[in-house]
């Protein structure tokens, strides 16, 4: 099993070679072949997806991501930006189902900036469509705005847009991970203004008649935004387009105390899939040895599970995970009085410590 590993920038490296560190220890054989991404590929070859790189994930079974991005590369003309190593690969590798389960962890019930009694036990799965929207629609850019009151000054325009398909396969994918979990999925739209939206809100209220077994609900995602935090269990697998999927899933993220801790995978039609955590590069930390490599670790495990068919490793993953918490370690960003204070490397040894 051939696994590209890209690190990307900021905390992504220190992140990733922990999660390295403990798939080495599972006593599987996987090929793992690294290459820079992002910041780090136009570094190395100028662009931040390098032809190099985009072919070893193409050929790969899964890939592992770290994270892009770096304020100094805010300047480069967008197509060279490191977000586009992502966008690029998303597209290119067809990932259009991007899972990002936000569940608490009892032992962090104080870590989240809500009251105990609103989070604890929270576990909900956001069904993010990934390659479709407003992110990848066409035509976009600056130009000089054709008429109305405007006419004549320049104006930037995007376009946002769903085909029938994309907008049935991943209800597809919802509705089928509902199935496995509590049987409710919420639609999230804006159908009271937008025209994609009322045609995703149909064509998911079309695929809802193959499963009968699952109860479905429609939300606005203003609405859905204001429900994440007023009473977020509340909430089973939502389901939603690129854009607000963007969105909700960090305001989801945080209720559980720390985007540090929550996985995700992107996957195909195939179940091929890049994995990487639910945050960002944090460059103001990078280098430090403080990050947090829980969301990395666990998307290894999301790995094992979803493209390598390999769910008992993910459980062993998993389990390691819960018994360092339990033990107390944390990193800053989920450090509590009365617990342990460890750094990144610290926290990768406990877990790989931890399997059983
Ligand atoms: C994410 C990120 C990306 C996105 C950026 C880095 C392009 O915010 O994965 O959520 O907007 O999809
Ligand atoms: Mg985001």
């Amino acid at each position: 099993m051939k696994i590209a590993i890209l690190p990307g920038d900021g905390i992504g490296p220190e992140i990733v070679a922990q999660a390295v560190k403990v798939l080495n220890a599972l006593g599987e054989t996987f090929e793992m072949e690294m290459a820079p991404v992002g910041g780090a590929g136009y570094e190395a070859h100028g662009h931040p997806l390098p032809e190099a790189t985009l072919k070893l994930a193409l050929d790969a079974d899964a890939v592992l991501f770290g994270a892009v991005g770096d304020w100094k590369y805010d300047t480069l003309e967008r197509a060279l930006r490191p977000e586009q190593a992502i966008l690029g690969l998303r597209k290119s590798l067809n990932l259009f189902a991007n899972l990002r389960p936000a569940i608490l962890y009892p032992e962090l019930a104080g870590a989240s900036t809500l009251k105990p009694e609103v989070v604890s036990g929270l576990d909900i799965l956001i069904v993010r469509e990934l390659t479709g929207d407003i992110y990848f629609g066409q035509p976009r850019g600056v130009r000089v705005c054709p008429d109305g009151p405007f006419k004549g000054e320049r104006e930037g325009y995007d376009t946002m847009r769903y085909a029938e398909t994309e907008i049935r396969r991943i209800a597809h994918v919802a509705f089928q991970a509902a199935r496995k979990r509590g049987k409710r999925l919420t639609s999230v739209d804006k159908a009271n203004v937008l025209e994609t939206f009322q045609f995703w809100k149909d064509i998911v209220t079309d695929v809802h008649q193959e499963y009968p077994d699952v109860a479905l609900d429609h939300m606005y995602v203003d609405n859905a935004a204001m429900q994440l935090v007023r009473a977020p269990k509340k909430f089973d697998v939502i389901v939603t387009g690129n854009m607000f999927g963007d969105i909700l899933s960090d305001a989801a993220a945080m209720l559980t105390g720390s985007i540090g801790m929550l996985p995700s995978a992107s996957l195909d039609a195939n179940n091929k899939g890049l994995y990487e955590p639910s945050h960002g590069s944090a460059p103001d930390i990078a280098g430090k040895g403080i990050a947090n490599p829980l969301a990395t670790i666990l998307s290894a495990a999301m790995m094992l599970r979803y493209s390598l068919d390999k769910a008992e490793q993910a459980d062993r993953i998993e389990s390691a995970v819960k018994k360092v918490l339990a033990q107390g370690l944390r990193t800053p960003d989920i450090y509590e009085a009365g617990t342990t204070k460890v750094g990144t490397a610290e926290m990768g040894q406990a877990v790989l410590n931890a399997l059983l």
